[in-house]
């Protein structure tokens, strides 16, 4: 089974983490998310995975030498231009001649969804496309949809698909949750070598067909793409709500003090922290440094800060530097805006 993985966005929303590194080679649990992404196809029967890359397609072909990860064959599609989700989907599939019933997935999505089930799913209503559904509390920063049935669970012809609906205008709470299977017709629809956004374009079309099908399941299911949810993924892996991974809280190549205070947080490869640091519901990313007598709290950090200094709510990128004793909350370093 082939699948294309969509990995060419520009990760705005977690800049200034993704000013050096693309959004899914961050690590998640002290792997990049993209690993752990193509363990789960692969646990559900995929075998080769065509990476739909635009931006900064460097870092993945540095990371997969041998074209390889794990047992999964990697091969890059890399687009001349940015083509949005759905151009991009053609574009990479085309590219390794794709033409039989292929995974698609969103390259920023952590869930224990089996792959094997979407595909069982999907063949027994011979859909022509069929996408993984999750229920969210607020569905309207998503694609929410509305199903023929009532949506108690399986598979159900869906009958309408709305891109980011006006918060009550929802027709549910099941939203599109970033996994699809696809058989080779789909790519007939969208137009080759355009932008075409896969969401607003190709699924309102599908459903028009009758041939779009959703999956939905109480799997566990984040979109890693905003800072909160990238942390959580982190943090969740310390706990037990992942069926399939865990992940140690401190990397062995990290070299943290005696005296400094960890508390659910991840802190990756290489990272130094000093004496009487705190850290807490923090991520330190591989090479972050902490000096002594800082605290950081429910932050994201790449770079280094100084000692005493208080680091809330924020993110600081490869580069950041908080200067010792100052305080930075709820910011970012360097500055997004500014970079
Ligand atoms: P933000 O800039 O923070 O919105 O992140 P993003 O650019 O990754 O956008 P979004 O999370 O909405 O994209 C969903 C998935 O599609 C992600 O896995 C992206 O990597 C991917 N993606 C978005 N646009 C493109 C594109 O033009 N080409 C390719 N190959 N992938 C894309």
């Amino acid at each position: 089974m082939r699948a294309v993985v969509l990995v060419g966005g520009f990760g705005t929303r977690l800049r200034p983490l993704t000013l050096h590194s693309p959004k899914p080679m961050l690590p998640v649990g002290h792997r990049p998310m993209i690993e752990r992404l193509v363990d789960r196809l692969a646990r559900g029967g995929v075998t080769d995975v065509v990476l739909a890359l635009g931006f900064k397609p460097e870092p993945f072909m540095e990371a997969f030498p041998d074209g390889k990860c794990g047992d999964v064959n990697l091969t890059y599609a890399v687009e001349p231009e940015p083509l949005d989700t759905g151009g991009a989907i053609r574009f990479a599939a085309e590219s390794v001649g794709i033409n039989e019933t292929f995974v698609v997935a969103n390259g920023d999505v952590l869930t224990d969804l089996s792959v094997a089930d979407l595909l069982a799913a999907h063949h027994s209503r011979m859909a022509e496309a069929t996408m993984h559904l999750t229920g969210v509390d607020d569905p309207s920063a998503f694609g929410v949809v509305a199903l023929e049935g009532a949506a108690d669970g399986g598979i159900d012809r869906i009958v309408d698909f709305v891109e980011k609906p006006e918060p009550g205008a929802e027709p549910s709470n099941l939203v599109n949750a970033g996994t699809y299977v696809f058989e080779p017709s789909v790519l007939g629809l969208i137009a080759a070598g355009k932008r075409v956004s896969i969401e607003r374009s190709i699924f309102p079309m599908l459903v028009e067909r009758g041939g779009l099908y959703g999956f939905s399941t109480d799997d566990y299911w984040i979109d890693a793409g905003q800072p909160e949810l990238y942390r959580a993924a982190n943090l969740d892996l310390l706990s037990d709500r992942r069926v399939f991974d865990r992940c140690a809280a401190i990397a062995p190549t990290a070299v943290v003090s005696s005296s400094a205070m960890i508390t659910n947080s991840i802190i990756g490869d290489n990272v130094e922290v000093g004496d009487d640091a705190e850290v807490v519901d923090s991520v330190l990313l591989a090479g972050a440094r902490v000096g002594a007598g800082a605290r950081i709290r429910a932050s994201l950090v790449m770079g280094a800060v100084g000692a005493a200094a208080e680091v809330i709510g924020s993110m600081v990128g490869a580069e950041g530097v908080v200067p010792a004793g100052s305080r930075l909350i709820d910011g970012a370093l360097p500055d997004p805006a500014a970079v």
